[in-house]
């Protein structure tokens, strides 16, 4: 029997912040270390997902390529066979098993997806709504049906991806389970996300704030770049971020992200950068008065965390993973095309049997 397949994706539209780093990149390669002898994993650029929202055009080709770089600085396994890491839009089943998708997808179902709500802007007033409904793009609209796409192609179970995907995992399901009770057995039904969360264990829920607002996600989409810390940013940048972040007026270090936001944020930085337990950090700083200091600690453990990695990333062997694309994208043209057969077959395109 084939192995069951973890997969997740991640986007390459600006280069990835320490969020990303921690939240998404490191679980995802812990996991494929760990877990490639009883799973296929497929790690993949979702390049296609990249302009659903405007972006530069120019810089696309080669923030794709380095994020793949990132995967392998980070230690992602490029030896191991069942490990695959391709970019989606080199296997075309992508795009073609997404038409036939959204053919069986309401378009209610999509307008309610809180992240198109969110990026559109859709809960504006009606006069505003119709001028900028015309710039919001189909893409950014019915994306979910791509990423579903992605997943039901390799009939993937395991999908690690944070809250604010969930309802796109969520869709996946509905979409797998119509189209399997109208046509027969199509697709393998990922679990439900209250059991990836299970599997994936304690990682999936965490979160590291913006450092001017830490009331919101750090987010490699941010506008200003002022709170966020990206994987390419000098240690002297980092730290002048870091320096400035906003904490509160208590004036005493505690581990309260409800009434002490910024604080709390700076302790689990500094418990990820320095591979410590949270816990044994909030120990080490609870009472403690200045926050200046506290920011030194973390920008110092930053700095080391950056220069580390930079110089991972420097001696990424581009032809070894160059090598590894290719080889991950042929062997996935071959499963994604063989899924969608099946359903062009199901639906009435191609002849059964064939
Ligand atoms: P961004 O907001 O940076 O554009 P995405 O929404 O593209 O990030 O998410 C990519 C992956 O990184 C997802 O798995 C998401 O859960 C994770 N991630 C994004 N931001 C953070 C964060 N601040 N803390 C932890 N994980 C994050
Ligand atoms: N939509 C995801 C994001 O914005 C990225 C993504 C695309 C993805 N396809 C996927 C994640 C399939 C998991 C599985 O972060």
């Amino acid at each position: 029997m084939s192995k069951q397949v973890i997969l997740t994706g991640i986007r390459a539209n600006n280069d990835l912040t320490i969020g990303n780093y921690f939240g998404a990149i490191m679980p995802t390669i812990d996991m494929a270390a760990t877990r490639a002898d009883e799973f296929q994993v497929n790690l993949f650029v979702p390049d296609l997902h990249s302009f659903t929202t405007p972006i530069d055009h120019t810089k696309l080709h080669d923030q794709i390529w380095h994020n793949i770089r990132v995967f392998a600085a980070a230690g992602l396994p490029l030896d191991k066979p069942d490990i695959h890491i391709y970019r989606q839009s080199y296997i075309p089943a992508h795009s073609e098993m997404t038409w036939i998708l959204d053919c069986f997808t309401g378009m209610g179902e999509m307008a309610r997806m809180t992240q198109f709500k969110d990026k559109s802007g859709a809960a504006t007033s009606d006069d505003e709504q119709s001028s900028s409904q015309d710039r919001v793009s189909v893409g950014l609209f019915n994306y979910p049906v791509l990423m579903a796409a992605d997943i039901l192609l390799y009939g993937a179970t395991y999908v690690p991806v944070g809250d604010d995907q969930s309802q796109h995992l969520e869709f996946t399901r509905d979409i797998a389970e119509r189209l399997n009770a109208k046509f027969g057995e199509l697709f393998t039904v990922p679990k439900p996300v209250q059991e990836q969360h299970a599997f994936f264990g304690k990682d999936q829920g965490l979160r590291i704030k913006d450092l001017q607002d830490p009331t919101k996600k750090m987010s490699k989409s941010d506008d200003t770049g002022n709170g966020v810390i990206f994987l390419g940013d000098t240690p002297e940048t980092a730290a002048k971020k870091i320096m400035s972040a906003t904490t509160d007026s208590v004036g005493k270090v505690a581990y309260d992200p409800d009434k002490q936001p910024g604080v709390a944020n700076l302790l689990q930085i500094l418990a990820l950068f320095s591979h410590r337990d949270l816990q044994e950090v909030i120990g080490e700083w609870e009472g403690k008065t200045m926050y200046g200091d506290l920011k030194k600690a973390v920008a110092d453990a930053c700095s080391q965390f950056l220069t580390t990695f930079q110089a991972k990333l420097a001696s990424v062997d581009d032809n070894l993973l160059q090598a590894k694309l290719e080889a991950s994208e042929a062997a996935m043209r071959e499963q994604a095309g063989r899924t969608l057969l099946t359903v062009q077959q199901a639906v009435g395109l191609r002849p059964k049997g064939q």
